[in-house]
């Protein structure tokens, strides 16, 4: 029985193993249930109990010795096939994903492009604020609510420093430092101490525009804004201009669409009124203009701030604002346009 183990570990060393078929071939033959191997086994029960010792010892190791010289045949075989793939240059590229912009920036772009065709350009301010740009010099009294905790982020206090609350700030930016004729447009990020909820978020973005000169009328403002609401929401678009407040215009007014959904007729999206606001507008208050270092005797000017948010909504009919800020590539790829 000694000359057979000694015969097969030769064997078992002079094997060819460098291809499937050979390693199969060597598995069946050594190590497989009916195997040269298990066959020692089988005789080996018959071999006189003195010399079992030694005997079982030998056909251990030439087990072992099969064993690896199989594992270590593998696995040269399957590194050789991962680096054949690797090299295999006619095999199929990995597509890759082409990105698409945030609906907030489309919308954002495509205001920017509506007004920029009738000579608005564009201006932008800081987010971080002093008192005097987002209220003092926009005529806010100093009880004022928006100046409160509630309403306002505050990152100092005396002499107060502070997230912009809306974007009529930049109004102020510019103003200080151009005379008119100003036309320009203020997109940007805004801050307000609100719970977050479907249809509000303590971040979001406007677009604010101003526009001063000699003879600015509010004609001129409504005209304004029935041509950007034509070109943002369809030719057949309707306007209307409800008397509202603000501190920094006067008159004031709120300013409706045609619903974009139903077209006016009453639906569940504008609460079957047929209209829906998106944003609000004045005449540039003439305290603002004097507080700027603008002569309000000289010059007026209009000024309108609209929702971003509110607006992609009403475009894209997304009904809960939180989708925008969630960054769910299932949702943020669904938005294709030219800009
Ligand atoms: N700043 C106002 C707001 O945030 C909008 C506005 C801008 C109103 C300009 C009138 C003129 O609600």
């Amino acid at each position: 029985m000694i000359d057979k183990i000694k015969s097969l570990v030769e064997d078992i060393k002079q094997s060819q193993t460098d291809s499937a078929e050979k390693l199969e071939q060597f598995r069946l033959k050594y190590l497989s249930k009916k195997g040269e191997i298990s066959q020692l086994f089988d005789s080996f029960r018959t071999v006189a109990a003195e010399e079992k010792k030694v005997l079982g010892a030998e056909i251990n190791k030439l087990k072992q010795l099969a064993q690896q010289k199989f594992d270590e045949a593998k696995e040269n075989l399957e590194n050789a096939a991962a680096s054949n793939d690797a090299h295999d240059l006619t095999r199929p590229g990995e597509p890759y994903e082409v990105g698409s912009r945030h609906p907030i920036s489309l919308t954002k772009n495509e205001i920017i492009d509506i007004f920029n065709r009738i000579g608005f350009t564009v201006s932008e301010g800081p987010e971080v604020e002093d008192d005097w740009h987002v209220f003092s010099s926009l005529n806010f009294p100093p009880e004022h609510p928006a100046r409160d905790m509630q309403d306002t982020f505050f990152i100092e206090k005396d002499p107060d420093i502070l997230l912009r609350t809306h974007t009529s700030s930049v109004q102020s930016r510019v103003m200080e430092k151009t005379q008119p004729p100003i036309r320009s447009l203020f997109p940007g990020r805004v801050f307000r101490n609100e719970a977050i909820s479907a249809r509000a978020h303590c971040i979001f973005h406007q677009v604010e525009g101003l526009y001063v000169a000699e003879n600015v009328s509010f004609a001129d403002l409504k005209q304004t804004l029935l041509y950007f609401a034509k070109e943002m929401f369809g030719a057949e678009t309707k306007i209307r201009l409800r008397p509202s407040y603000f501190p920094f215009t006067e008159p004031s007014a709120e300013m409706d669409v045609s619903c974009t959904i139903c077209g006016g007729k009453g639906c569940n999206i504008c609460k079957g009124t047929g209209w829906l606001e998106i944003l609000g507008c004045g005449m540039v208050d003439p305290n603002v203009l004097k507080n700027n270092g603008i002569d309000p005797e000289k010059y007026t000017g209009f000024a309108f701030g609209m929702g971003v948010e509110r607006i992609a909504m009403l475009k894209y009919q997304v009904r809960d604002l939180r989708l925008y800020f969630e960054n769910d590539v299932r949702f943020l790829k669904q938005f294709k346009s030219a800009y």
